[in-house]
């Protein structure tokens, strides 16, 4: 048995670390069945060879081998450190010591000053700008790091080497309040002698235009940058170059950079920059941290196809909705232009539509410099498509097809489904897509339009789902600290995240802008967001610093409920974008005081839960019983005495299951209930953002399963396997966003990449999948095993990536028995749960079958 898979606070090798006291984890490979730890020892030390030691453990009695805390001396910022570690149980031991992972703190203060890469008054620029600065090293480096940060998006590089393949660092924070500074690992790039070190910054979500009002310069109207690199001599030595006057800034090739509208870039002017000296700014009066989440990353390249328009275009096909660039090789005269398009659907005769993308124009235009061979792709954008058009200089491309780059926080999404049904395993890898797309460093609820906001309903309602398909835990985590410091005073959350919206000029009658800042379902991603990291990664941090802003949620809703307990205030968003809704309208028919009380029994529920986690037992008391009280208003308010909702619509019955709103004795009507609504309506949905997330839930776990997998499997619209049907590649926003005759929704509000209804991910996994996360042994170190074949299914395999390795559930229904194939990762159990009996799984593969009636 050995130890592999070191990290400190999740990262294999951080250099950045804001946590002072990091967590280490570590996985066993080769570990024998039932393994679990009842040791460990670790070990840190300032060299790699562990002489002399910082601190030793000795040996811990724990079983934990995933996020155990650092409890030596303080340690020192910008300091590389090592730990290993042993650890042992069931009788064996992981010995010698494990390989090591080294890790640093992120500078505990930040010095740099910042300087303009523009001069003042170009607000309207949405021009890339280049930085400079020479300087001569006087020794030969051994370990070097850059730390940097921007006013815009930047990307640096050391005598011509890129620091990183990241883009859009610093990435997107609520910027009045918090700016993340990045440390990179240049040691290979500088050399002794001279060096030169680059930026170019480009307008981003700082200065670029954000919203759908064309609105710009959300946050300030002038680039810059602050950095400093500092490298230390084999002997001691060492050299700080900090950002200051004797920088120089120039104009660069890329003529235009904008998050939404592309990127225009003229080779003719590579190497044409006309330095001038650049000024030292005022700093801006964010607090100026660590990068948290995941820096946003090339992760996977696509190619592409020619297809034939009926309007001639010259059109390439990636095969699926994503976001990204192309890359573009070229070869033409100087001077000559190609100009791309990028869109996600085709119209109903088949030609490209741009119409959806509202005023985004996702549009690469490169003007050739004439050289043998040319490349180019962007790097402040990335877009949302499928399809790209080459509107001119066809005849310039060098390649028969083109190739993209895909690109998302830096996240392992690799969590797979497969199961007897080719449809629902599509519609798990559009779900899966729909992720990956809509996490370009904030959870966004699409990548296209001139939107791509980090809507909190849309990122409530998918976490769990997210939180499957990928270890996003620190994503989110970074999310939620810029949801946090966004949190007004009052406790009420804002309806994006980092909260730009707030500062776009209203239009008339526009729905729920600025103030209050409390609609249901949205701001109720202060509570269930942290709650979710927490069940499926085991990071009791995430509650600790998310609980003081949980409970003020809470108690915001608590205050504007008043002595009844109902939630009946305005303005709420409801079930958004129901079925049910009015011609023209986007809210669903179910009342939104019922939604919003429902929310409230919820967020309670869960804030018990979450305090009852960290040990506030006092705490988790009183908001259960806050949460009971809640429950009795809302039946009060909206059942009746013998069990009907008042509101008879989908959703609301659906909520008043999932929730666990009704008596028990009346559960069964309800079920009912909500059973006929169905069948009046021919067995299709009608719910929108709110209810479709707790659908298939309520009918499952009413004793109407048989229901849900109808729902789930009806390929008739509205439905999911309808969009998979009409081709999706991702979710629509829209049930209907492609009709069954071609023709679209709407212009103005139809993405086909809006992860929102993917959340029926979650169920398939639980359902079909059939892994379940146990509340009281988060991060899937204890995991519930019921696969629930239903409706002609008659396979599934599934596979996460968990914090102990690789957990997999394969089942198949053979005669009339259920086979079931199991690997539990070591330290880490599985309650196999079957008809005939309850199986407690230790690690290691497993086979099981038992009788199974259809
Ligand atoms: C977004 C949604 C969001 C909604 C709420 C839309 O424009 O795309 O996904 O939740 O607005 O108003």
């Amino acid at each position: 048995m050995r130890l592999y898979d070191l990290r400190a606070e999740g990262q294999p090798r951080p250099i950045c670390l804001a946590a002072r006291v990091p967590r280490f984890s570590w996985k066993f490979a080769d570990a024998p069945r039932g393994f679990l730890q009842d040791f460990y020892r670790v070990q840190v030390s300032r060299s790699d060879d562990f002489s002399p030691l910082v601190w030793d453990s000795g040996e811990v009695r724990d079983t934990r081998s995933h996020l155990v805390e650092y409890q030596g001396p303080a340690l020192e910022p910008k300091v590389s450190y090592w730990f290993r570690a042993i650890a042992g149980g069931s009788g064996v031991r992981a010995e010698p010591w494990s390989e090591s992972c080294c890790f640093e703190l992120a500078p505990s203060a930040w010095g740099a000053p910042f300087i303009a890469a523009e001069d003042e008054g170009r607000g309207d620029s949405s021009e890339v700008r280049s930085l400079r600065k020479e300087f001569v090293l006087p020794f030969v480096p051994a370990r070097a790091r850059l730390y940097a940060t921007a006013l815009g998006v930047y990307g640096a590089s050391i005598n011509g080497h890129p620091v990183s393949d990241a883009i859009l660092a610093p990435g997107w924070t609520s910027y009045d309040r918090r700016l993340a500074f990045q440390a990179y690992d240049v040691t290979a790039f500088i050399q002794a002698g001279e060096n030169e070190l680059r930026c170019l910054v480009a307008p981003g979500w700082y200065k670029g235009c954000l919203g759908w009002r064309g609105q710009r310069n959300i946050y300030g109207d002038r680039l810059a940058f602050s950095a400093s690199l500092e490298v230390d001599g084999l002997s001691g030595e060492a050299l700080i170059v900090e950002t200051d006057d004797s920088w120089e800034s120039a104009s660069s090739p890329w003529i235009s950079a904008e998050l939404y509208h592309g990127e225009s870039y003229d080779a003719r002017l590579e190497g044409q920059e006309r330095w001038t000296r650049a000024s030292v700014v005022p700093s801006p009066s964010a607090a100026i941290v660590p990068q948290e989440g995941l820096m946003v990353r090339p992760k996977g390249r696509l190619s592409s196809a020619r297809i034939a328009t009926p309007d001639g275009s010259v059109v390439y096909d990636f095969g699926r909705n994503f976001s990204g660039v192309v890359e573009i090789s070229a070869h033409g005269p100087r001077g000559a232009r190609i100009v791309l398009r990028h869109a996600e659907v085709l119209d109903a005769v088949g030609n490209l539509y741009f119409e959806n993308l509202r005023s985004a124009r996702q549009r690469v235009e490169y003007t050739l410099a004439g050289g043998p061979h040319e490349s180019f792709s962007p790097r402040f954008c990335t877009m949302g498509f499928r399809f790209v058009l080459v509107e001119s200089g066809a005849e310039f491309l060098e390649e028969e097809s083109l190739d993209a780059i895909v690109y998302h926080s830096d996240f392992e999404a690799d969590t797979t489904f497969e199961c007897s049904h080719e449809g629902l395993n599509r519609l798990s890898e559009n779900i899966a897509w729909g992720w990956r797309s809509n996490a370009v460093d904030i959870p966004t609820d699409c990548p296209q339009r001139d939107e791509r906001l980090g809507w909190t309903g849309d990122a409530q309602v998918f976490a769990s789902t997210a939180l499957r398909l990928s270890d996003a835990g620190g994503f989110f985590r970074k999310w939620l600290a810029d949801l946090r410091s966004d949190q007004l005073p009052d406790g009420g959350v804002t309806l994006v995240v980092p909260d730009a919206l707030s500062r776009f000029r209203p239009a008339e009658g526009e729905v729920v802008m600025g103030p209050p800042h409390t609609a249901a379902g949205w701001s109720d991603a202060a509570v269930i967001v942290p709650w979710e990291v927490y069940r499926s990664s085991g990071d009791r941090r995430v509650l600790e610093e998310s609980l003081p802003s949980m409970r003020a949620w809470v108690d915001r809703v608590r205050e504007i409920a008043g002595d009844s307990l109902v939630w009946s205030q305005s303005p709420q968003l409801g079930d958004w974008l129901a079925l049910d809704a009015k011609p023209g309208s986007f809210f669903g028919a179910t009342p939104p005081d019922l939604v919003a009380t429902a929310y409230f029994a919820r967020s309670a529920g869960i804030l018990a839960k979450s305090f009852r986690a960290v040990g506030e037992e006092g705490e988790a008391i009183r908001y259960d019983e806050l949460s009971v009280s809640i429950v009795r208003a809302f039946q009060r308010e909206f059942v009746t005495s013998t069990g009907r909702v008042a509101a008879q619509t989908q959703t609301a019955n659906a909520l008043v299951l999932a929730f666990g709103l009704c008596l028990p004795e009346h559960r069964a009507r309800v079920s009912v209930d909500l059973a006929a609504l169905l069948s009046t309506n021919g067995g299709r949905l009608t719910t929108g953002f709110l209810g479709t997330p707790v659908l298939c839930d309520a009918l499952s776990e009413s004793g109407r399963v048989d229901l849900a997998y109808s729902l789930l499997l009806c390929e008739e619209y509205p439905s999911w396997l309808y969009q998979v049907r009409m081709g999706a590649t991702t979710i629509w926003e829209h049930w209907d966003g492609l009709k069954p005759d071609g023709s679209m929704w709407d212009s103005k509000m139809n993405s086909f990449n809006h992860y929102a209804y993917g959340a029926i991910g979650d169920w398939m996994y639980r359902n079909i999948g059939g892994i379940r996360l146990d509340d009281d042994s988060p991060g899937f170190r204890r995991v519930s095993l019921e696969p629930r074949p239903a409706a002609g299914i008659t396979r599934c395999r599934h596979v996460v990536g968990t914090p102990y390795g690789e957990l997999s559930l394969a089942w198949e229904l053979v005669g009339g028995n259920l086979e079931v194939e199991a690997t539990i990762p070591p330290n880490a159990q599985g309650r196999l749960l079957l008809p005939d009996g309850e199986r407690l799984l230790g690690s290691g593969a497993w086979k099981v079958s038992a009788p199974w009636e259809a």
